[in-house]
């Protein structure tokens, strides 16, 4: 996808995807089919010749997929330039869930023998991804905290079987963040490819392409779909021919393709992108600031206080502050569960990145799969609440927190 002129990223997620129609269709038509049928046996063996596989056997593709993975290339493009100075290309692969993206993502950069390092606090289905699967294919994790550079050339001197380096950036539910174009930096010197988890963020916060990453992955399922209506996940790379050969091949061979009714989904949540990334980054300041001076609250974990330890790496990186927070009461767990059931207006609900704001206990469920100690070293304390702050009237959150608040 080539890097188009539009100046703002509304208009990207307005006008890239609503070409894909002969029938004058306003939105993106539903392409609910399993095959795509050829005119004559010649045009058949055309179509599987070409380097476009998005007309054959929808496991390979499908022109739904194509309009939100165009869309998706759009964004992170948005604005960059290659080597040679001509706008970046990207290729994006839309996949059925997060989960598959990243799968794709390991499988087809790593085998056995090699390793894969990353930073100690992430996403719990990442974490047990890498320690329980990739394990069994021979292929080691290390996590340590690549917050500190020197240790991560440390640990790339002392491993030379690295290929690999993941960030997950603002990290799911500690809100830590590392600095992406320092390890990207170091990573290359060493020929070591680095992916980037931008789920948090968005690419309207944060653009890892123009930071050095090679590869980044989105569970479109969160800020991109935005409305809790769909599971999805994408992975996209620069390097277009390594995208095309390798990586499409481990993508439909794991089978992790979309469906056209959630890309369609995705497409039409992504419209308003931007518009409710704003709403959610303000909304998320108010709540930050009004939790953190509230005194049955001990800790709040948000890049936007100046507290936070990754406060700089994060204004370096983000455009604004990114809107999910963590916190935990002085009550710790018990009042937690209080807290958590008085809410009235807050959903209690796993997953981010939702129109309306979401609550949820990492210990007991995102991150059950982990063990106690483990998760604790990490930041995922047994009494931490996230929060995945909403688009709602500001004046109606801060009343639930506070009548919440009131009853611990
Ligand atoms: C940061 C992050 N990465 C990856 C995933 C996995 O995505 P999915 O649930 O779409 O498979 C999640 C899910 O919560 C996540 O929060």
């Amino acid at each position: 996808m080539k890097n188009k002129k539009y100046k703002g990223i509304s208009t990207v997620t307005l006008h890239t995807a609503d070409k894909e129609n002969d029938n004058f269709s306003h939105t993106t038509p539903i392409y609910a089919t399993s095959t795509f049928t050829f005119d004559s046996t010649n045009e058949g063996m055309e179509r599987f010749k070409s380097t476009d596989k998005t007309r054959i056997y929808s496991r390979w593709g499908n022109p739904t997929f194509v309009a939100a993975e165009k869309t998706i290339e759009a964004l992170e493009a948005h604005g960059l330039k290659d080597e040679k100075g001509e706008p970046l290309e990207l290729k994006g692969l839309l996949h059925s869930s997060g989960q598959a993206a990243m799968s794709t993502l390991f499988f087809s950069n790593l085998s056995a023998g090699d390793t894969l390092l990353s930073h100690y606090s992430l996403y719990g289905g990442t974490q047990e991804l890498m320690q329980k699967i990739l394990s069994e294919a021979g292929i080691k994790t290390l996590l340590i905290d690549v917050r500190d550079l020197k240790l991560v050339e440390k640990t790339i001197g002392e491993n030379p079987e690295i290929k690999l380096i993941h960030l997950e950036t603002p990290a799911n539910p500690t809100i830590q963040c590392v600095d992406i174009e320092a390890i990207c930096k170091i990573a290359h010197q060493h020929k070591i490819k680095v992916s980037v988890d931008n789920t948090v963020a968005t690419p309207y916060l944060q653009q890892p392409f123009a930071l050095g990453a090679d590869f980044v992955f989105h569970s479109a399922t969160k800020f991109l779909n935005g409305h809790g209506s769909a599971i999805s996940g994408v992975l996209l790379g620069k390097d277009l021919a390594f995208m095309q050969s390798k990586v499409w091949k481990w993508h439909v061979l794991l089978g992790g393709n979309s469906n056209a009714f959630d890309a369609y989904l995705l497409i039409q949540g992504m419209k308003t992108l931007e518009i409710r990334m704003d709403r959610h980054c303000s909304n998320t300041e108010k709540v930050a600031a009004y939790l953190s001076n509230h005194p049955a609250i001990e800790k709040v974990n948000y890049t936007g206080l100046v507290s936070h330890p990754d406060h700089a790496i994060a204004k370096k990186q983000m455009k604004k502050h990114a809107p999910l927070i963590s916190f935990e009461l002085k009550g710790g767990l018990e009042a937690g569960k209080v807290f958590i059931d008085a809410l009235e207006v807050c959903t209690r609900a796993v997953s981010l990145g939702t129109v309306d704001t979401l609550v949820s206990h990492p210990a007991t469920m995102t991150h059950y799969g982990i063990p106690r100690e483990e998760r604790i070293k990490f930041g995922i304390t047994d009494g931490l609440i996230r929060m995945s702050v909403g688009i709602e009237n500001y004046e109606d959150l801060e009343a639930d927190l506070e009548q919440a608040l009131a009853k611990i």
